[in-house]
């Protein structure tokens, strides 16, 4: 008999994880990337390159870099976000992380109590969700459009707060690339929101994982970079752009947030082989790469865009993603994509239910959330097929005839 634990967790625990079995045939959720992609050869070289020159290093905690994370990584970052955000961000005042996740839970750890309430974007990342559900923590909810936050909502939403004295701690935002939407916030309204953070007296917490995997290669500055008072705590990922189980984000505030937040990263450091091989790669590869994966993202988004126009007709609805790996479809209110989602997995296809990314469930009742970066273009194709055909089979949609079998 196996010794039996179950007396001893404690209370409260989340249900047991189930064992991985394998991905599904056709894996539209999560946010994993194009394989084909990964610069392997390269990161062989700059593996063994930065290994041979500072391999001893590892001797210690921190590298010799310090408890914030491999400094020449810190100072690629320093550049780049320059370059490519606009902002002014020194390396001393860049915590490098285990994934941005890592950087929610640090921001968290250091601003929110149970009872706290913070602003979210009407539809959002689940990881945020999830995170404020087991914190106990209150979110309400800003209506987006295609341009992101809608300024004029989200006034009334501060104002209504206010009155019932209640203060946000922060305000969430996915400006660049929303996840889920796609959409991109311009200059203009980031400015607005600047504003409007200021006159109310609340943090800004961005969000900019997917900033780099914009199609054309345009963006507006960062949020942060546009701030001169420091109110924007910024945070990014290695994930969508290179590769997600590498998992190496980092964070980029005033050193008095940092140093909050350093103070409650208790896992003496990020694993350094991956920092290491990412600063030696980055510093002369990242933008080719960036640009490579901006090609071969925008073609998979195309034909992610075809495959639901031919299957699903006018019965999907949707934005045309500006980026990223994912795409935010609206079904007829009458289909449940929850129930979908369950149908749908037995049959091999995975998919993400709106309403797990939505912080009103009932509004995300009929959408779905699909991730193009991982499956070729040909499961995409199959896939979406599939897809249709389950979504009919199961609710009558999309709608077809004996002429038309499709639409
Ligand atoms: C908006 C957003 N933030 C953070 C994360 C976490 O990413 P990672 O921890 O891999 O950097 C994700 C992952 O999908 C995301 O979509």
């Amino acid at each position: 008999m196996p010794y039996d634990y179950s007396p001893h967790f404690r209370t409260g625990l989340p249900a047991a994880a189930g064992r991985w079995s394998g991905f599904p045939r056709y894996n539209f959720i999560g946010g994993h990337n194009d394989a084909d992609a990964v610069p392997v050869d390269d990161f062989v070289e700059a593996s063994q390159r930065v290994l041979a020159r500072e391999g001893r290093n590892l001797s210690t905690y921190g590298l010799s870099s310090g408890p914030q994370g491999y400094r020449p990584l810190r100072e690629f970052l320093s550049a780049s976000l320059k370059i490519r955000t606009g902002m002014t961000q020194d390396p001393d005042d860049i915590l490098i992380v285990s994934g941005s996740l890592q950087a929610l839970d640090l921001v968290n750890a250091v601003l929110l109590e149970p009872g706290d309430t913070v602003i979210v974007e009407e539809a959002t990342y689940q990881g945020t969700l999830q995170r404020f559900d087991r914190l106990g923590v209150n979110y309400v909810a800003a209506p987006l459009d295609e341009d992101g936050i809608r300024m004029d909502t989200l006034a009334h939403i501060l104002n209504e707060l206010q009155h019932k004295e209640i203060a946000p701690k922060y305000i969430y935002t996915i400006p660049t690339v929303q996840n889920p939407t796609g959409s991109i916030m311009p200059e203009s309204r980031r400015l607005e929101l600047l504003q409007l953070a200021r006159s109310f007296n609340i943090p800004i917490f961005e969000d900019d994982c997917y900033a780099e995997l914009t199609f054309d290669g345009a963006r507006p500055k960062a949020i942060r970079a546009l701030d001169d008072g420091g109110q924007v705590i910024y945070c990014g990922s290695f994930s969508k752009t290179i590769a997600p189980a590498l998992r190496v984000g980092y964070l980029a505030g005033e050193w008095d947030l940092i140093s909050r937040a350093l103070a409650v990263k208790y896992d003496a450091g990020s694993g350094a082989l991956e920092q290491m091989m990412l600063a030696e790669f980055c510093i002369t590869h990242f933008d080719d790469h960036v640009a490579r994966m901006q090609t071969v993202l925008s073609e998979k988004c195309d034909t992610i865009m075809d495959a639901l126009n031919a299957e699903f007709g006018t019965a999907a609805e949707f934005a045309v993603p500006k980026g990223g790996i994912f795409i935010w479809v609206t079904l007829p209110d009458e289909v449940d994509t929850s129930s979908l989602a369950q149908v749908a997995i037995a049959e091999g296809v995975a998919l993400n239910p709106g309403a797990e990314w939505s912080a009103d469930p009932e509004s995300g009742r009929h959408k779905l959330r699909l991730c193009f970066g991982s499956p070729t273009k040909e499961e995409i194709q199959e896939g979406v097929a599939l897809l249709a055909d389950i979504c009919h089979r199961e609710t009558g949609i999309p709608i077809r005839s004996g002429n038309v079998k499709r639409g």
